[in-house]
């Protein structure tokens, strides 16, 4: 008989989720193990590679492994799924995403991978990545320097100034007045700030969300804010949505874009040209998009996870 394959689930705080998926990998036969993403360990011992338990130290080392997290040892996992990184220093986020770049490359499966996360979470990243793919997004502008930001402003006229790394909608300002662009400039080159600066598309008060998980949108909803800000964060109301096939694809193709196994999808219909994706959320939550549907989310994304699992062990069968 095999053993319960133990699944990871990376996140600090952010219970909700983590019990919904905890649940349904235990449902799916799987152990669910919380791992504390604030405690990760490195631990490199002279002469033995990889990022596998060996790599610990000797029978009273210490029982992490290569790399850990609160005491568990994340090379002995079958699987990691990403819950959540909290925001921290340079140097905690460095490290973080590349311990995970480190068990992914030793062959844990990660998910997201850590390459997809890097590229979400870096909103000109994506946004460059769409572009290349041909789904259709907001004409963007990113620069360090003042001059280039306020060029950039001068060039689009009514823009989104959002931060590079930015979540929730949180800090996000319009910006259609050239002193206020002076000023915002100026208070952001004092944070040594990334300028992300955006044409603003008029969309009415409302965008869609989808949940792409494996190539396939498992649900949509529109969300209706009080003003051009959709997020849920921001107070916006969520019903849900029947994907047209157009919109269907264009999810699943930004969510491929960036190399994301499951994503949350900002779509805009844009009052003068279609539909435009905004973003691509590699760590999305969908406590208030389970509201809108009867499909089990949480079971969605563990299944995806769980063929990680079954891919990785068929893959360790000896060849017949
Ligand atoms: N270019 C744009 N024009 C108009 N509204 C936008 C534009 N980009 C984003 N928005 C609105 O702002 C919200 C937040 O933007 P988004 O890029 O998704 O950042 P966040 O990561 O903070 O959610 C979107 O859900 C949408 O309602
Ligand atoms: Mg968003």
């Amino acid at each position: 008989m095999t053993a319960r394959p133990r699944v990871g689930i990376l996140a600090t705080g952010d219970r909700w989720h983590v019990q919904e998926l905890g649940r349904a990998l235990e449902r799916l036969g799987c152990e669910a193990v919380a791992c504390p993403a604030t405690r990760m360990t490195g631990r490199i011992a002279p002469g033995v590679p990889g990022a596998g338990p060996a790599a610990g130290g000797g029978p009273s080392g210490p029982k992490e492994g290569a790399i850990g997290a609160g005491g568990v040892d994340l090379g002995a996992l079958e699987a990691l799924l990403v819950r959540f990184i909290p925001p921290g220093s340079l140097d905690q986020i460095v490290f973080r995403v590349d311990a995970l770049h480190a068990l992914h490359d030793g062959g844990v499966p990660v998910v997201n991978p850590p390459r997809a996360l890097e590229r979400t979470v870096d909103k000109h990243w994506t946004s460059r990545l769409l572009a290349e793919a041909g789904v259709p997004t907001p004409r963007t502008i990113a620069a360090e320097g003042f001059d280039d930001a306020l060029a950039a402003f001068r060039d689009m006229r009514d823009v989104l100034v959002k931060p590079l790394l930015g979540s929730g909608g949180r800090g996000i300002v319009r910006v259609t007045d050239e002193d206020l662009a002076y000023r915002v400039f100026r208070a952001l080159e004092m944070q040594r700030s990334v300028f992300y600066v955006q044409e603003f598309v008029p969309h009415g008060r409302s965008d869609l969300r989808f949940l792409v998980v494996g190539g396939r949108v498992v649900a949509a909803a529109r969300r209706t804010g009080a003003g051009w800000k959709t997020n849920v964060a921001a107070g916006a109301e969520m019903r849900p949505h029947r994907p047209g096939p157009g919109e269907e694809e264009l999810a699943v193709r930004a969510a491929r874009a960036v190399g994301a196994d499951y994503a949350g999808v900002d779509l805009l219909e844009s009052e003068a040209g279609g539909p435009l994706v905004v973003e691509v959320n590699g760590i999305p939550g969908w406590r208030a998009l389970q509201r809108t549907t009867s499909v089990d989310l949480a079971s969605e994304v563990a299944r995806l996870v769980h063929e990680r699992v079954e891919e990785r062990r068929a893959e360790a069968l000896p060849a017949r």
